[in-house]
């Protein structure tokens, strides 16, 4: 979609209170409840600034962010990875990346000169110590040339393997210190910001932690689970403590049961070396599905502010019960697909995909029953699946609510009513629908349900900024509300790695298999209907 940057805001630089705002571009969290949203001069080294990350993400992120007049005119980037490129082909390669998968595309060739002359390329192993050196004299060259005034932003985006070396390098070149004396003569930041997976059980998220926490404070980490960046997850929290409606009936005593539900139609897509090695439960469940349901279920913090948020969060994850071997083979079902079709297109089996073993047990579903022991919770399940080649691309929180006490209309023979429903789309189509019972026309009592239905995409004349636009720009204004902390992640890995162990141990319940293109294994619907409930079709 191409739309056009808003007058006086398309100059890299424009400060963000030029923007003409409409009412679309008035989020109260960016407004006040969280911190300004004005950065400091700073530089954004992006390690591993030719992989695919950089391309499909962060340089249509950068380039969007430009456009609406968020960066200051100091701003800089720096891509450091392994081949030799010039500053030239390294702008070539962002702009690639802008051209093919940014929401305002393509670039415009007059902003996009201005914008990329503040763009630069370091070439370097990241296991050369002198690579790093040459980093940080180029860091403090940028800071007297250009003003960025020693605050440095690093973006590890690498596979997690190379995290270690990475942290251990910034830390012996001395650019993990935040209030240090750089080579400009003023004190700056320095954050980094940390891709997901955060380990892949809590033995090695612990290790990892531990590992980047040698080099830099936790206040300097910003570990990035895109999810938390999407408008509608930061909705959650306006819908519930912003209306008065919602909160007093967010609880055991009207809810029923929620499902958390991330769909994609893909397979592995070349990625199944990686994908064959994690599995749904530590791709999806861990990190995404968690956090959803923690924003969910938490309670009101005292504000809105990093470290009450992320206390909140914790809290919740610290109430979800571990589950026992004979837990994991009662609540959880593991599925992989086979052959089949999703809209139209022939789908190989999962053990047919490049680099995924043809006997592999890794499941590319999972569906888990999940409880909050919680004052508030109690008793109401949280059901939670993921899966690969199903049907639809959906993320979605569905709340299913308790039925009226009496039914009445049955005295007057009509059919059960289904149970309200409240739906919060995550992705695509963000919005949120309530479903509800009315009488259908005419005499007699037939009730149907029906629904209400906000969208984004409607009620607002503005695109939503994607989820890496916001995280980037929080990180630069030092906001880590929406961002993963140590101990959250520990204590996901904590819920999930019971779960993992039991599978291979063989206590948990065979591996399901599911047609591509269906809604997964049938043991998923049994698991639900053993509790009287059944999977809403997102
Ligand atoms: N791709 C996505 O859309 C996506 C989405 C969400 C999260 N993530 C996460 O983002 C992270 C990065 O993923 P990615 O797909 O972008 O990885 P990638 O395509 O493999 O890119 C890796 C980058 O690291 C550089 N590199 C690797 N080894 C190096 C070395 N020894 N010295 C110097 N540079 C080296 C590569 O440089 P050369 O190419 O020059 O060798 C390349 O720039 C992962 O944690 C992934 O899980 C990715």
């Amino acid at each position: 979609m191409t739309t056009q940057p808003k007058a006086g805001t398309a100059r890299h630089g424009a400060p963000p209170h030029d923007a003409t705002p409409t009412s679309g571009d008035r989020n109260p969290l960016r407004e006040g409840l969280r911190l300004e949203r004005i950065p400091e001069p700073c530089t954004m080294v992006i390690i591993g600034a030719t992989g695919d990350l950089t391309e499909r993400k962060l340089a249509p992120a950068l380039y969007n962010l430009m456009l609406s007049g968020f960066l200051p005119p100091e701003f800089t980037v720096v891509g450091f990875a392994r081949r030799d490129l010039t500053d030239q082909a390294f702008r070539d390669h962002l702009r690639a990346g802008i051209d093919e998968y940014s929401r305002n595309r393509p670039a415009s060739a007059s902003i996009w000169d201005s914008f990329s002359s503040s763009m630069e390329y370091q070439r370097g192993e990241f296991h050369d110590a002198a690579a790093w050196a040459e980093l940080a004299k180029r860091l403090d060259r940028i800071d007297r040339d250009r003003g960025t005034a020693g605050n440095r932003l690093f973006y590890l985006a690498v596979p997690p393997a190379l995290h270690p070396e990475i942290v251990r390098q910034l830390g012996a070149a001395g650019l993990a210190s935040s209030g240090a004396l750089h080579g400009a003569g003023r004190k700056g930041w320095s954050r980094v910001i940390v891709e997901k997976p955060f380990g892949s059980d809590l033995e090695s998220a612990r290790t990892l932690n531990r590992q980047v926490r040698e080099v830099f404070d936790e206040e300097q980490i910003y570990r990035i689970d895109h999810y938390l960046g999407k408008e509608t997850v930061q909705n959650l929290s306006v819908f519930r403590f912003g209306n008065g409606l919602f909160e007093p009936i967010w609880n055991r005593r009207y809810i029923d049961s929620v499902q958390i539900t991330v769909a994609e139609t893909v397979g592995v897509e070349g990625r199944g070396e990686f994908y064959d090695q994690t599995g749904a439960l530590r791709d999806i469940v861990q990190n995404h599905a968690l956090q959803l349901m923690a924003v969910f279920a938490m309670e009101p913090p005292i504000e809105f502010r990093a470290q009450d948020l992320r206390d909140e969060k914790v809290k919740v994850l610290r109430a979800v019960k571990p589950m026992s071997p004979g837990d994991v083979a009662h609540d959880t079902v593991r599925g992989q697909y086979t052959a089949g079709w999703v809209a139209g297109e022939a789908v190989a089996a999962y053990r047919d995909e490049p680099e995924v073993a043809p006997d592999s047990e890794t499941e590319s579903y999972v569906a888990l029953k999940l409880e909050i022991e919680s004052w508030r919770w109690a008793g109401v399940p949280f059901f939670v699946r993921t899966g690969k080649a199903l049907p639809a691309r959906a993320t979605e929180i569905a709340v299913q609510f308790k039925q009226a006490p009496l039914a009445l209309f049955a005295r007057a023979g009509a059919p059960p009513m289904e149970p309200n429903i409240l739906a919060i789309r995550v992705q695509p189509d963000e919005g949120i629908l309530l479903r509800f019972g009315a009488k259908v026309p005419g005499p007699g009592f037939q009730i149907r349900g029906v629904n209400m239905d906000f969208r984004y995409g409607s009620s607002f004349a503005v695109d939503s900024p994607d989820a890496y636009e916001t995280l980037i720009l929080d990180a630069m204004v030092g906001d880590a509300s929406l961002f993963t902390r140590d101990d959250e992640v520990e204590r996901a890995w904590e819920i999930l790695d019971p779960i993992s162990a039991a599978w291979a141990a063989g206590e948990g319940g065979s591996l399901h298999f599911y047609d591509a293109g269906s809604w997964g294994p049938t043991a998923a619907d049994e698991m639900l209907a053993r509790d009287g409930r059944a999977w809403r079709r997102p």
